[in-house]
């Protein structure tokens, strides 16, 4: 039997978002029906919003979630009713051509729920990152539930399902931050906060927060940073490079995604330095570069997707540290709302008002 749910639709590029009823098929085989319990406001909602991301809508919004699972289909093993799960976008398939080779977290063939979740007149939805959490249930694939401590908090829980894990492992999985390096972040929201953290946890000597907004380099201060640049009225590159006697920093890590960031990133990272590449950027966006700076800067140009992670191994790590104290998850949740907020949500986001608005139900 199918059942009916209070979830948050984008029904059209750039309309305003509103509460719909969901129609949730039973779990088929490989799949969970998901309790939310808590889904986090993600730029990346915004870009589908926006159009920016693809063009099917109606889209079923929120992908940065915790909840309890309600109901499986055939075959799940893994999770089963009553596990407190965080939900993730990339549930490997262990035998695609990236999982053979031993690294899952490529994983080249990443699934989603078979059935579709539609409105009561039958309208498919298209799921945000095949999540769809801004809903109080969702059906996804049971590889996409990742069983944590049911202690820790959903609110602070669920934002490992996406930004803040994007930005811890864009530090400690992609760029490899080791004890002592020289990091620069660029863009301090969710993700690249977390990019401070991780690169704090991982033991940066220096880490130099840039933003355009004072507020925002504010907060950095407390996620780690031990320098900030407001890049409005500052050139970012240079300033990166004084504060590193010169040379850049070892790791600068793209948290927003334009063309001028990704540009100031490359230019303001050392010699044979890395740059991490987490941002999402529109699909009309182009970059110019001398190609002989791509060769004589040496080093690596990396791309982050979901911060490299394999959910089965760094949601449990992560959740174990911020209970022992060792990172505070809880300080990335500004403010918590309901379903109906979400509008909103977006308008606080765009005006840099919030690290994260969380969606609690
Ligand atoms: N790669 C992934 O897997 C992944 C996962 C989640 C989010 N993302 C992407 O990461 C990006 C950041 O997401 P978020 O949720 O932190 O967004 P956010 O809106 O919370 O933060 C963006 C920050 O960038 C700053 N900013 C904007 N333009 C800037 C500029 N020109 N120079 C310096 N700073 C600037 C803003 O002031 C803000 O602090 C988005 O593009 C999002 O889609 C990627
Ligand atoms: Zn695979
Ligand atoms: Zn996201």
């Amino acid at each position: 039997m199918s059942q009916q749910v209070q979830g948050v639709i984008a029904p059209g590029k750039n309309e305003p978002v509103r509460i719909e009823t969901i129609v949730i098929p039973d779990p088929g085989p490989g799949e969970a029906v998901v309790k939310i319990q808590a889904c986090g406001v993600c730029h990346t909602d915004l870009h589908y919003k926006q159009g920016g991301i693809n063009d099917e809508f109606p889209f079923l919004l929120g992908h940065e979630a915790s909840g309890v699972v309600e109901s499986v289909g055939e075959g799940v093993t893994d999770v089963a009713p009553g596990d407190f799960v965080i939900l993730n976008w990339r549930a490997v398939c262990g035998q695609c051509r990236a999982c053979l080779r031993g690294r899952p977290w490529y994983c080249f063939d990443t699934h989603n729920a078979k059935q579709k979740m539609t409105l009561l007149d039958g309208t498919e939805l298209s799921p945000a990152l095949g999540i769809g959490a801004f809903a109080e249930k969702t059906l996804v694939a049971a590889g996409q539930c990742t069983k944590v401590d049911p202690e820790v908090s959903p609110a602070v829980a669920g934002l490992l399902g996406c930004g803040v894990m994007a930005g811890i492992g864009a530090a400690i999985n992609t760029g490899q931050v080791g004890r002592g390096d020289s990091v620069a972040v660029i863009g301090c929201g969710g993700v690249g906060d977390a990019a401070i953290a991780g690169a704090r946890l991982a033991g940066a000597a220096k880490i130099i927060a840039v933003d355009i907004d004072d507020r925002k380099l504010e907060t950095a201060k407390t996620m780690g940073a031990t320098h900030t640049v407001n890049s409005r009225s500052t050139d970012p590159v240079e300033a990166i490079r004084s504060l590193t006697d010169g040379n850049g920093a070892d790791v600068v890590i793209d948290a927003v995604g334009r063309p001028e960031t990704y540009q100031q990133a490359f230019y303001a990272r050392d010699l044979a330095g890395t740059v991490v590449l987490v941002g999402v950027p529109t699909p009309e966006m182009r970059l110019e570069l001398p190609l002989i700076d791509v060769f004589g800067r040496g080093g690596s140009l990396k791309s982050s997707w979901y911060g490299d992670c394999l959910p089965s191994r760094d949601f449990p790590m992560l959740i174990d540290l911020h209970q022992q104290g060792r990172i505070d998850l809880a300080a990335f949740v500004t403010e918590t709302i309901g379903l109906g907020d979400v509008e909103q949500a977006f308008a606080r986001m765009h005006d840099g008002d919030v690290l994260r608005s969380v969606v609690v139900l």
